[in-house]
């Protein structure tokens, strides 16, 4: 495991706990098993001497990072400790002063959203259509990007998600390239695409595409602990020293070693074995997809029977991603999930309207993929074909009259969604699928939205506000 340039991190701090050090410093627990015998405690510690500092690197933390930066290809590299929201934020705050316009995909994580409140950003959206056979978000196009900076030219910021949460990948290179000629910094979203680019089955990496920032979760595709993540920076139109500084103030001050530690290792493991992992991986994604050919009315995005080339609205595709659908086997999504939990103990990652999403990754064994295929091939042997319900319409995004954190603050009102019509929202409401916000806070709750959300309960498409008070209410100012 141990490279020259970049300590083992892990390594030092079980030889740092076999030392006779008496640590009057924090953790309260003092590496004893006080709290319980299950935890790591003895490798549990603060910055101390020889440990470095999260937040002003010079040593062995300053080595990982390199580390991480050689390996996707950016200027620099910054761990991250409370996952991709923590580097989105300070991603965001790094560029886009506060006040400005920023350009994001309308289906962006909710930590975008939450930026976009914190520092009063004026948003303008990209709204990529929907796929036709399953739903999902498509991805957000170079002329999407190029037709909205020749509109907002004051934009400072353009913000996107690839790969989504179901694996659609969008050209990043072009878009950066859109990006880069209006002289504004893209930053991608990659909290799913920390695999991407090291082999070419998983193609599409954000970094080598050129984007200024690049946000990655390590825990969510990789070998790594949950919480544990990348931020990178490349280009000169984003400055390091803010970025490092906004990432003081979203982080903890007190950063565990154990999830550093494990951000280490898994930079070694993609370092030392990644061409082998990732080629196994592909392999066996290969096996489910001849398997999955054999499905009569369960479609799997991509996969099997179904290619990308049967959707126009997506540039690329993660194959790591198993979408199952239900639509034309008469099956919803959680339906399924509760299937494949109760009959095959499968826990999926996520259900909603007709489909399922299982996440695949390096670690998952040849035997776990073909379990997974032969839970969904009995199922489907089950199934009779069932005509597709046409996907209700979203309605046309409601005019912006406030800023989020103005609309939000005191002096709200729950209102039922009749009475709210021509008020201004106060909170969110979000359809899945496609994932999607209807209305966010300081946007109109027009006649057309409460209709839309009427009819797309009515359609089974589940409609969430961020107080949970629909369907009855909703709140408003
Ligand atoms: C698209 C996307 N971005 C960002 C995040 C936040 O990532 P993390 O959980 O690592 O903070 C998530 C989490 O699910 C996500 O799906």
């Amino acid at each position: 495991m141990n490279d020259n340039r970049a300590p083992d991190l892990l390594c030092r701090l079980k030889e740092y706990a076999e030392k006779d050090v008496c640590p009057m410093h924090m953790p309260g627990h003092k590496r004893t098993a006080l709290g319980g015998s299950e935890l790591p405690w003895q490798l549990d510690i603060t910055e101390i001497d020889g440990f470095d500092n999260l937040h002003a690197p010079e040593g062995i933390l300053a080595d990982g990072m390199q580390l991480a930066a050689e390996l996707y290809g950016s200027e620099r590299a910054f761990y991250l400790i409370n996952g991709s929201t923590g580097g989105i934020l300070a991603g965001i705050a790094a560029a886009a002063p506060p006040g400005s316009r920023v350009l994001m995909a309308r289906g962006c994580h909710k930590s975008v959203y939450n930026a976009v409140e914190l520092l009063g950003l004026r948003a303008a959206y990209l709204l990529p259509p929907a796929d036709e056979v399953f739903g999902v978000a498509g991805s957000v196009t170079p002329q999407m990007v190029e037709q909205a900076l020749e509109v907002h030219w004051d934009a400072r910021l353009v913000i996107l998600t690839s790969p989504t949460y179901e694996g659609i990948v969008s050209d990043i290179a072009s878009i950066a390239r859109v990006c880069h000629t209006y002289g504004v910094p893209l930053l991608v979203d990659e909290a799913h695409g920390a695999h991407l680019g090291f082999s070419p089955a998983f193609y599409g990496g954000a970094v080598k595409a050129g984007a200024d920032i690049v946000i990655q979760s390590l825990h969510k595709t990789l070998p790594s602990l949950t919480q544990t993540a990348l931020a990178h920076l490349s280009g000169d139109l984003v400055d390091p020293d803010e970025m490092a500084r906004r990432l003081a103030m979203f982080e903890t001050s007190s950063p565990s070693y154990l999830l550093m530690g494990s951000i280490h290792r898994c930079l070694c493991l993609l370092q030392e074995r990644g061409e082998e992992l990732f080629s196994a991986w592909a392999a066996r994604l290969q096996l489910l997809d001849e398997r999955l050919q054999g499905l009569r009315h369960l479609r799997v995005l991509c996969h099997g029977a179904d290619s990308l080339r049967s959707h126009r609205g997506f540039w690329g595709f993660d194959p790591g991603k198993v979408v199952v659908s239900g639509r034309t086997a008469g099956l919803r999504g959680p339906q399924l999930m509760e299937m494949l939990r109760t009959r095959y103990g499968i826990e999926c990652e996520m259900a909603m309207g007709e489909y399922v999403l299982a996440m695949t990754s390096p670690a998952d064994s040849e035997e776990a993929i073909l379990r997974l295929c032969g839970a969904l091939l009995a199922i489907d042997a089950e199934c009779t074909a069932a005509p597709p319900a046409a996907f209700p319409a979203l309605p046309e995004l409601p005019p912006q009259v406030m800023p989020a954190a103005q609309a939000r603050s005191v002096g709200w009102r729950t209102l039922s969604l009749a009475e709210a019509s021509g008020r201004v929202m106060a909170e969110s409401l979000w359809a899945y699928p496609p994932g999607v916000p209807l209305a966010v806070p300081g946007e109109v709750c027009t006649a057309a939205l409460v209709q839309a959300v009427r009819a797309l309960e009515q359609a089974g498409v589940r409609v969430y506000s961020d107080s949970g008070s629909l369907p009855d209410a909703v709140r408003v100012r």
